[in-house]
């Protein structure tokens, strides 16, 4: 079994999608091992993020992901990282295949709707900069 970390975004989280997301979770035989919603401060968002800090977008990214609650989870299943990448689909809504959570709830590069970790170490600091060992029992 493999846990990956995944948010519900604010776009997702303010247009009342969080439940509908969750639904497709279950749906799809993960295990919800952790889960709480939060409100990113500005530094928060930047440290989540910091490997991104060279990029263009690095400002609108973390404004976005400061400007409302949103929903962090520790998912598990067996390939969790890449079953969790498959059913968000492609980073650009637009790009996103039929069926997916960002083609169904994402509006642009953006504002699309999740995140997830992207390989085994990445999913291990972002488990670990939001949930303790002792959330995830
Ligand atoms: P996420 O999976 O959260 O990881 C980094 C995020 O940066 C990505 O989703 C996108 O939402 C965001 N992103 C990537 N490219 C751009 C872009 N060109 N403009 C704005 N945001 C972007």
């Amino acid at each position: 079994m493999e846990k990956t970390f995944a948010i519900i975004k604010p776009d997702a989280f303010a247009a009342g999608n969080a439940g509908k997301i969750l639904d497709r979770i279950y749906a799809e035989g993960f295990k919800v091992v952790g889960l709480k919603k939060i409100y990113l401060s500005k530094v928060e968002a930047e440290g989540f993020y910091y490997v991104h800090k060279e990029r263009p977008f690095f400002a609108e990214l973390t404004d976005f992901m400061s400007s409302g609650p949103c929903v962090v989870m520790a998912l598990e299943a067996e390939n969790a990282i890449m079953k969790w990448r498959d059913l968000m689909g492609a980073t650009n809504p637009a790009d996103a295949a039929e069926g997916t959570l960002r083609r169904e709830f994402g509006t642009s590069i953006g504002e699309n709707a999740t995140h997830g970790s992207d390989a085994p170490e990445t999913a291990a600091f972002e488990l670990g900069y939001f949930f303790s060992g002792m959330e995830l029992l």
